[in-house]
Parts: C-alpha cells; sequence; structure tokens
C-alpha cells in the first residue's frame, strides 16, 4: 500500500534521513524503531508532506512524495504527531473535530458519534479542555482526532512517549483494534519491545539510515538489536 523508495530529508547540512526505503503492506503494522535523533519524526514528516523530502512515496500506486499535507490526508495518509500536539486550550469535542476539517458535516457528525460510541471516555470527557487531560488520554484524544479523519493509513509517531507502563498497555490495545479492524498502521517508537509486540515488520533507523530490517522475531534473534533496543 506504501511504498517508500530512497527517501531523504536534509536540513540545511543536517541529513535527519538518507536514502531509506520500506514498505506497508496493506493492513499491516509496520514499525520504524531507533534512539532519539535518529529520524523517526523526519521520516514521518516527510510521508505527512510535512518537510521537504526527496525520493519515491507512493500510495496506492499513487506518487504522494510531492503532494502538499491536505491533499495527502485526504488520500488518507494521517499522522498522530508526536507529542500528540492537541490544541490545550479547546475541548476534547473541539480537538476531534479539527480532525475532520477536509470533510463535510454530515461526515463529521457521523465520524464523531461513532467514535464517542466506541471510546465512552471521549463521551465523558467532551467539554473538558485538553490541556488537562492526563499524557494517556491526551493520546488517546490524539489518535481519535487522526480518526476523524478516515485514516486509511494511520502514522503514530512515539504514542507511548511519556506514559506509563499500564497506559502503554492501553494503547496498544487500541492499536490492535484498529489494525484488527482492517487499518493500515506505521509505528514510530523508541520503545522497540512495544513496537516489536505489534508489527509484523520492524526497520531499525540509526543516524537516518537503515541498519536493519525484519520480523521482531528475526531482530530478537539479533545480537546487536537485542543489546542496543531491547534491553536484553
Ligand atoms: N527542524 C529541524 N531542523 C534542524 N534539524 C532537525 C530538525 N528536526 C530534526 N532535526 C535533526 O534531525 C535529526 C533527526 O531528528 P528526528 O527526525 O526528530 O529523530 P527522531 O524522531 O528519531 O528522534 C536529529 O539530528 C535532529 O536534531
Ligand atoms: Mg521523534
Amino acid at each position: 500500500m506504501l511504498i517508500v523508495d530512497g527517501l531523504s530529508v536534509d536540513y540545511g547540512a543536517i541529513r535527519a534521513v538518507r536514502e531509506v526505503s520500506f514498505r506497508v503492506p496493506d493492513g499491516a503494522i509496520v514499525a520504524l524503531i531507533g534512539a532519539n535523533g535518529a529520524g523517526k519524526s523526519s521520516s514521518m514528516n516527510a510521508l505527512s508532506g510535512l518537510v521537504a523530502r526527496k525520493g519515491a512515496i507512493t500510495f496506492d500506486g499513487a506518487d504522494i512524495g510531492s503532494l502538499e499535507t491536505d491533499a495527502i490526508v485526504r488520500r488518507g495518509v494521517i499522522q498522530v504527531a508526536q507529542g500528540r500536539q492537541l490544541f490545550p486550550e479547546m475541548s476534547v469535542r473541539d480537538n476531534l473535530e479539527m480532525g475532520a476539517y477536509l470533510r463535510s458535516n454530515a461526515q463529521r457528525r457521523a465520524t464523531l458519534e461513532a467514535l464517542m460510541a466506541r471510546f465512552p471516555f471521549l463521551q465523558e470527557r467532551a467539554a473538558q479542555r485538553c490541556g488537562t487531560l492526563s499524557g494517556g488520554e491526551q493520546q488517546l484524544v490524539a489518535i481519535a482526532r487522526a480518526l476523524m479523519g478516515a485514516p486509511r493509513l494511520l502514522l503514530l509517531d512515539e504514542p507511548t512517549l511519556g506514559l506509563a507502563p499500564l497506559i502503554v498497555k492501553r494503547i496498544g490495545k487500541v492499536i490492535r483494534d484498529l489494525h484488527a479492524q482492517g487499518l493500515s498502521i506505521l509505528i514510530a517508537e523508541q520503545n522497540a519491545a512495544f513496537a516489536c509486540s505489534l508489527a509484523e515488520s520492524v526497520i531499525v533507523l540509526e543516524n537516518g539510515r537503515v541498519a536493519l530490517s525484519g520480523t521482531p522475531a528475526e531482530l530478537s534473534a539479533n545480537d546487536d538489536m537485542r543489546r542496543s533496543y531491547l534491553g536484553v
């Protein structure tokens, strides 16, 4: 479904992503893992059209590598940015509605209703300002906001960052449920164990390059990988 071929991102002299290639098959969960600064967010932002990029990005057979963010979102590639990026002064409901800014009023209403039925938490907290939610709650709202845009490929950038283990588990369950319903997901994580527990294939980034890739089982059979990322 998504084919990334030779993706590069430069910030002036800083080469953040260098010739990265990978695929996300239809209905799959794929993980980009790597340390802080490895180039995960730059890769995600490149896919979303938020930073200048080189290389080919093909989604459902169409070249999206030179499209603007709105056009990419319209095609169903929707990102939950690192750090959630909610509007803290706005209510949960208003934040969710922002996620459907490109859709019709009827679509927005229908999706909001469906999401609130599915996550009663959103209904209960609809009027609460997002800035007063816990980190885990904010992550849930950020994911729901992306779902408001009717994604076909969901990009999740470090969904577990700063969250307690119990909350990480809860986010993992939400991701698994979305996948079970057929959504394709690309997840960027420093938490390699978490990513490996979800993904069917994993790409390890180091200094902007693909250092290694394979199934979680293949990676955990690799000594360097175990030592560097899994801590075992
Ligand atoms: N806007 C920017 N301007 C300059 N350098 C950046 C910018 N964003 C990221 N970088 C640099 O690019 C590299 C990759 O960063 P990033 O993609 O955020 O990695 P990760 O998400 O894996 O932590 C780092 O060296 C970082 O300092
Ligand atoms: Mg990042």
